[in-house]
């Protein structure tokens, strides 16, 4: 189920995750194959993974109950193996991917880029904890069904219209309704600026992938949920800033009550829980994000849509 010691870190390289932490993952890599319960436990997460893989279900945001059995099982790893456990699930379910891919018709550098998500993630592990390990396996499972896909500086979530997105597209007149197909986009980090260009490169590459790799699912509504469209932006960033400029293409699927103060701290410095006295204010973002916390204000998650 795991590659031996001699292929791991060749398989590991593909994935992206950083040298640093290729070592690591080779040595534990014994600690996981001595350890029986482990290796049941590794078993039953990669079919949890698996499970109705290729099928879209998540809602996004909106609220998809998907991976959470995954969840559970990663909770009951050995401490020994920790938050890297979840990269031998991942390294274990890749040639189920990679075949899932392939009858797709997938090309290679989409699924190597697409996957390469989990050396990102890794990356992001190191940079708040500093040393190995996955900070999001849930979202990373996405990539290993088969879900999702990075095409440029986007990546496309084959995902349906949740209630709210759903009545909002279709009071906007068009002819959709909740549950119908839809993309949600989401923007990595580590991948330079969200350029206006670079996203209708991105639109144009996905609107010619999903209507040849998945022909019978009809996408015509793409959806963001994300900290980035939170419209209070506006008021501390220069009007051609390219997040401002990204926020110019949606309509407004609704407004959430909920503060989401933790998203734009995590994704601008780093760690979620940093205190807020403490946030640099080097750039016009992490002065808006910082300034507004110690000002008393909070951030909200904005959803948005637009025709594709
Ligand atoms: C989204 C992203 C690519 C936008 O970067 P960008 O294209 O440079 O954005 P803008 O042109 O709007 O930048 C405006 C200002 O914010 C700064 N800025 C943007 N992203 C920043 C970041 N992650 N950290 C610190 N400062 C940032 C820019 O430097 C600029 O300030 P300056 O003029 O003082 O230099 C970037 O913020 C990023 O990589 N974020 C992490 C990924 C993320 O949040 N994804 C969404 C998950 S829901």
């Amino acid at each position: 189920m795991v590659p031996d010691a001699e292929e791991l870190p060749e398989v590991l390289l593909d994935l992206a995750v950083p040298h640093e932490d290729i070592n690591d993952l080779v040595a534990l890599r014994r600690t996981l194959v001595a350890d029986p319960g482990a290796l049941r436990l590794l078993r039953a997460c990669v079919d949890a993974l698996l499970d109705g893989g290729g099928e879209t279900g998540g809602d996004g945001r909106e609220g998809g109950g998907r991976g959470q059995r995954l969840v559970e099982l990663l909770a009951e790893a050995p401490a020994a193996l920790g938050p890297c456990f979840p990269v031998y699930v991942f390294v274990a379910a890749l040639p189920h991917t990679r075949a899932y891919h392939r009858e797709r018709g997938i090309p290679a550098d989409v699924t190597r880029r697409t996957l390469a998500d989990l050396g990102r993630n890794m990356a992001g592990h190191r940079r708040r904890h500093g040393r190995a390990g996955v900070q999001a396996p849930r979202w990373l499972a996405q990539h290993f069904r088969g879900e999702l896909y990075q095409l440029g500086r986007l990546q496309f979530e084959r995902a349906r219209l949740g209630q709210r997105t759903g009545q909002a597209v279709a009071a906007a007149g068009l002819d959709a309704a909740p549950g119908d197909p839809c993309l949600n986009l989401h923007i990595p980090d580590f991948h330079g600026p969200l350029t206006p260009q670079a996203c209708d490169r991105s639109l144009t590459l996905a609107r010619a992938f999903f209507a040849r790799h998945f022909p019978q699912e009809p996408y015509r509504i793409a959806a963001c949920h994300s900290w980035l469209l939170d419209p209070q932006l506006q008021r501390y960033l220069a009007a051609d800033s390219n997040i401002l400029r990204f926020q110019e293409r949606f309509r407004v699927a609704y407004e959430a009550p909920e503060p989401a103060d933790t998203e734009p701290v995590r994704f601008v410095f780093g760690d979620p829980y940093r205190p807020v006295a403490t946030l640099p204010r080097r750039t016009m973002l992490e002065r808006a994000v910082g300034d507004h916390l110690r000002a008393g204000g909070h951030w909200y998650l904005g959803h948005g849509w637009f025709p594709l």
